[in-house]
């Protein structure tokens, strides 16, 4: 059971993914950069600890905690003050700190439109988000570089809803949809235990809110285990 480092655990899929690691209990370290959650956190079992993705010795000592091979889920997205994407930047800081250090297995959640998927997105959505899913791009083309194990999650578009079970990773290039950020945690975790996930990109989407003109086929990810991870 290696510890999981988690960046982005303040909110969304994040938080969602290190309260589920803890219930499996599975050690679960949190950077965060303000105490916001940290309450909420603690009181679930993580390990707190305090940084900026745009401060590379501030990830550098987040890594170093572990003490011991350890796994890292980057949920890290949007933009500073500065108008720097940490959706590139810090994504691509935290795959080398991590890097420099004894990782391994690290998933990297993105969005639907990167990489091979951006020749599907439509007008609107390049106009939406187009620059924050190029900025994801990049971050994944440097973690395949960088830590060729890795895995990309890009998720459609997400939802604060109660988990439906039905999440799916899928290949397909052209698929597009929504997905509950409770499903997407699900998926993570389980990835984390499924080695045949590692050097791969997958779409995440819910089985019932997915669209594509090709047959739905999602990839045989490990089954989760008796109401646990
Ligand atoms: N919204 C959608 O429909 C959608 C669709 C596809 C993919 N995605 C992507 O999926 C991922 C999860 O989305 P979500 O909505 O669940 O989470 P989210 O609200 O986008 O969370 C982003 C996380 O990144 C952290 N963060 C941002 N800048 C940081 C910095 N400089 N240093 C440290 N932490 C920083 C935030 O911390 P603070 O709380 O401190 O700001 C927060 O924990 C994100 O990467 C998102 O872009 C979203």
């Amino acid at each position: 059971m290696r510890p999981v480092l988690i960046f982005g655990a303040s909110r969304g899929v994040g938080f969602l993914l290190a309260r589920l690691l803890r219930q499996s209990g599975i050690p679960v370290f949190a950077m965060l950069r303000s105490e916001a959650a940290r309450a909420d956190l603690e009181a679930a079992g993580v390990h707190v600890l305090f940084g900026d993705a745009f401060s590379v010795s501030e990830l550098d000592r987040a890594c170093a905690l572990p003490q011991a091979a350890f796994d890292v889920v980057s949920t890290l997205g949007g933009r500073g003050d500065d108008g720097r994407f940490v959706d590139d930047e810090g994504n691509i800081n935290v795959i080398d700190r991590a890097a420099a250090r004894d990782v391994r297995r690290f998933i990297l959640v993105t969005s639907i439109g990167c990489g091979d998927m951006a020749p599907y997105r439509s007008e609107r959505a390049i106009a939406a988000f187009g620059a924050a899913v190029d900025a994801k791009t990049r971050a994944e083309q440097h973690l395949k570089r960088t830590i060729p194990s890795g895995t990309a999650i890009r998720p459609g578009g997400l939802r604060s809803e109660p988990a439906t079970g039905r999440g799916i990773l899928t290949t397909d290039p052209e698929m597009h949809g929504f997905i509950h950020r409770a499903d997407v945690a699900d998926l993570i975790a389980r990835a984390l235990r499924d080695d045949r996930t590692a050097g791969r990109a997958f779409a995440a989407v819910d089985a019932d809110q997915a669209r594509s003109i090709n047959l739905v086929t999602p990839f045989p990810l490990v089954a989760r285990g008796n109401g646990h991870v």
